[in-house]
């Protein structure tokens, strides 16, 4: 028997400071406004908050371009509102988990500005550097994912710099002992504090060797963190989580199998990759396969077995809403809503909620660029734009796929700017906010918010929903159906994931629903598990064989 961790049994919800709650109205959300809401947090349920970047940022790329670590983002509040919520936090029995970004640093950090001063500065080494190519261009071919050249030539000195996101955003030199030790410091600065853990962005980057045009999943990657988990969180219990696009089952288990000590669990990001065309970007867009989707969340769910923890998430900063991306955020806004909590929050793992997502808020489309805020989708517009496509299919992609999506302010009440300020936001709230906001769901015993307060109730009362065995059931495609099963109890999962109706039945004719355990619609119990499913149904039942 493993050993068992509290980040296994809770739900954890992302904030992204910016967009939650503004408490002193200049259109920006700030870490009094967290505070204010935390009693709507502990309502719905859940034991730790992701807490997006609210360090110290020129905001280049909304906080993911930290100038100084130690320092609050002066728009967000102080480190004193900062101790604060994460003691108001505790009372409530929830953790904060900071955001760690330490592949890259703001070109305003006070490192990069001397690393930039000359060749022989002290700090020279904390960056990554490389002489022009033989025809005095780029060094080589990587690529920055916020498009064109992951290399930004320093007049001063006449060499590049690595960015493999913006200019603005220079990598850190991870081969560089003093960098490491000076992250593990402030890593120790922040758990002094009392977090409940990091939330690591791109770690799997931190491993490159740029020379070769390795980025992700460089050699050294695992023996970095499993000194960082000495140096710092190992010797307490926190929760860590490690953003790894290119993380297959078997990477996973590098990182979050318990006796190799380095992270709790990792994201995978597998399933995100679904409606892209191959070859192409996340821009260039395809339907989703959703029997793909199912054979890859099976996968994950039972190739980890022992030897590792999923995180479950369909929504984060970076991505498109769910409920508007594979979902149906018009005629079945609300029973999509609920059928893919109840599909996400059955699986075995650790849930992630990202803001917004537990009333139900949908994508926001724009009609031209200048709409748009996120560097991501700007560059891309431009660089698109200069290769020959149309802004409208630029536009389209954007609005498929763009960051901003997930960004708009948190909509609490049908009041001007959806309750989030008094004044304009600083990026334009969804206009539905009149009829799909907090106020509402708290007011409707049928919501959205019911569902997932429900369904974490119900993780806490119910062992299964963590520890079961999960078993993928052969069922049509637009049907997912899956069984849990732990201590001789076993749940039946089944979801249409569909506009259409679709047949389910149970293969064990003997077997019977005795119990219903959570419906996104009213449901007869039949006792022959023979059912005609109607458009994004869900339900969960326990089952006797
Ligand atoms: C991660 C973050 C994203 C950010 C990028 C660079 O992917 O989630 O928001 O832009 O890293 O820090
Ligand atoms: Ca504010």
């Amino acid at each position: 028997m493993r050993q068992k961790y509290w980040w296994q049994e809770v739900v954890v919800y992302q904030i992204y400071p910016r967009s939650f709650k503004d408490s002193n109205n200049d259109g920006i959300g700030d870490l009094p406004g967290i505070i204010e809401k935390l009693d709507y947090l502990e309502k719905l349920g859940i034991g730790a908050i992701w807490l997006s970047p609210v360090y110290q940022s020129p905001n280049d790329d909304n906080g993911y371009d930290i100038s100084d670590y130690e320092a609050i983002m002066t728009e967000f509040g102080t480190m004193e509102d900062m101790e604060r919520l994460i003691q108001e936090a505790d009372k409530r029995q929830i953790k904060i988990v900071m955001d760690l970004v330490v592949n890259h640093t703001s070109d305003e950090h006070a490192w990069f500005v001397e690393a930039k001063k000359s060749k022989d500065n002290p700090y020279r080494d904390y960056y990554v550097w490389a002489n022009p190519s033989a025809d005095g261009g780029v060094p080589n071919g990587l690529r920055s994912a916020f498009s064109g050249s992951a290399w930004q030539l320093d007049e001063t000195t006449g060499q590049y710099y690595l960015h493999l996101f913006s200019k603005k955003q220079p990598d850190l030199n991870w081969q560089n002992e003093k960098v490491r030790q000076a992250v593990y410091q402030m890593m120790n600065f922040w758990i002094d504090k009392g977090i409940g853990g990091f939330r690591m962005d791109v770690i799997d980057l931190i491993g490159k060797v740029p020379e070769q045009e390795i980025t992700g999943n460089g050699p050294r990657l695992h023996e970095f963190l499993q000194e960082m988990n000495q140096a710092t969180f190992g010797k307490h219990d926190l929760l860590t989580v490690g953003e790894t696009w290119g993380a297959t089952p078997e990477i996973a288990k590098l990182y979050s199998n318990p006796d190799r000590h380095e992270l709790s669990m990792v994201f995978q990001f597998e399933h995100i990759g679904l409606d892209q065309q191959a070859g192409g970007e996340k821009w260039d867009l395809a339907p989703v396969d959703l029997g793909q989707l199912k054979q890859i969340f099976a996968k994950w769910q039972t190739e980890l077995d022992n030897q590792g923890w999923n995180s479950l998430f369909w929504n984060n900063h970076d991505l498109p809403r769910m409920i508007s991306r594979w979902g149906n955020d018009t005629n079945y806004r609300v029973e999509s809503a609920k059928m893919l909590a109840i599909l996400l929050h059955m699986q075995k793992g650790t849930p992630y909620i990202y803001q917004g997502e537990e009333i139900g808020m949908t994508n926001t489309a724009i009609t031209d660029i200048s709409q748009a805020k996120d560097i991501e989708s700007i560059n891309m517009y431009q660089e698109r734009l200069a290769n020959g496509f149309t802004k409208e299919a630029i536009i389209q992609s954007i609005n498929a796929k763009g960051r901003d999506n997930a960004r708009r302010p948190v909509q609490w009440s049908n009041q001007a700017y959806a309750g989030f300020s008094t004044v304009e936001p600083w990026i334009a709230v969804n206009e539905n906010y009149s009829s799909i906001n907090v106020e509402q769901a708290l007011a409707d015993p049928d919501s959205i918010f019911y569902t997932y307060q429900k369904l974490i109730a119900l993780r806490k009362a119910n062992p299964l929903m963590i520890w079961g065995d999960f078993e993928l059931l052969d069922t049509k495609e637009a049907v997912f159906a899956y069984l849990r099963k732990y201590q001789g109890e076993t749940w039946l999962v089944v979801t249409n994931f569909s506009d259409d109706c679709h047949e389910f039945h149970y293969s064990n004719p003997q077997a019977k629903a005795t119990e219903l355990v959570i419906a996104n619609m009213p449901i007869e119990l039949s006792e022959s598990l023979d059912l005609q499913l109607k458009p994004w149904q869900a339900f969960v039942v326990k089952l006797e064989e």
